[in-house]
């Protein structure tokens, strides 16, 4: 087991090695440590989590004309070379075509423990310090405005809205950011929220008094 896991490490950081900061080797294991975190409190399969953390981004689809069905093929054609049995690479698989918050957006057909344990990884990987870090850095490469009071937040967002969104990226905390901890699945990870979110408003109270010029 620890070999495939080497061996699939190994090929993720080479895969990843030009990738968006954000969405980079170090957010891969980033979230690889989150799943070890949360696996502690949790009984699931951990050979499928541990996968499934590492091969997640290795195609995501803003980055590639949309297509959703591009990671998980070629993260099932790595594991299929290192001869890893197909229930497994089937799980790990559909794990990564459901786990985005895009996917939670949109219609959900698959659902599993393992699912639910390296999406929260994730999404704890999308909030406190090193989410405001990755926010404005993904904000600066798609070169969106900071801030611009007069842009409303949109709540409720669809799919297609995210998706498409060209707000400043102070919007993009109420869009998704500050909505992430209370739809965490497994209590680890709400716990391990509870101070990231405190950490992101302390922070955009911050912001404010700057712009205003108040502090
Ligand atoms: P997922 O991969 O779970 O669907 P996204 O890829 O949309 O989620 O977002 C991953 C991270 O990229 C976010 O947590 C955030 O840091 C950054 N990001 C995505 N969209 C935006 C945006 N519109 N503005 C700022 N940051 C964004
Ligand atoms: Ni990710």
């Amino acid at each position: 087991m620890q070999d495939i896991i080497d061996k699939t490490a190994f090929f993720v950081q080479e895969r990843l090695k030009h990738a968006e900061a954000g969405h980079d080797w170090w957010h891969v294991l980033r979230v690889w440590n989150n799943t070890k975190l949360i696996l502690v409190h949790e009984k699931a399969d951990r050979l499928i989590c541990e996968l499934a953390a590492l091969l997640h981004d290795v195609a995501d689809s803003k980055f590639h004309d949309g297509d959703e069905h591009l990671g998980p093929a070629l993260a099932g054609t790595f594991l299929n070379s290192l001869q890893v049995d197909a229930d497994t690479v089937q799980h790990v698989k559909n794990i990564i075509l459901n786990m985005s918050y895009k996917a939670s957006l949109g219609k959900v057909i698959f659902h599993s423990k393992e699912l639910e344990i390296v999406q929260d990884a994730d999404r704890l990987d999308a909030i406190g310090a090193i989410g405001v870090a990755r926010a404005f850095h993904y904000g600066g490469f798609k070169n969106r405005e900071i801030y611009n009071p007069n842009i409303p937040i949109k709540r409720d967002l669809t799919k297609e809205s995210y998706k498409n969104s060209t707000a400043p990226t102070i919007n993009h905390f109420y869009e998704k950011l500050l909505l992430l901890k209370d739809n965490m699945n497994t209590l680890a990870a709400q716990r391990i929220a509870v101070e990231r979110h405190r950490f992101m408003e302390t922070y955009l109270q911050q912001f404010y008094d700057e712009w205003n010029g108040i502090k």
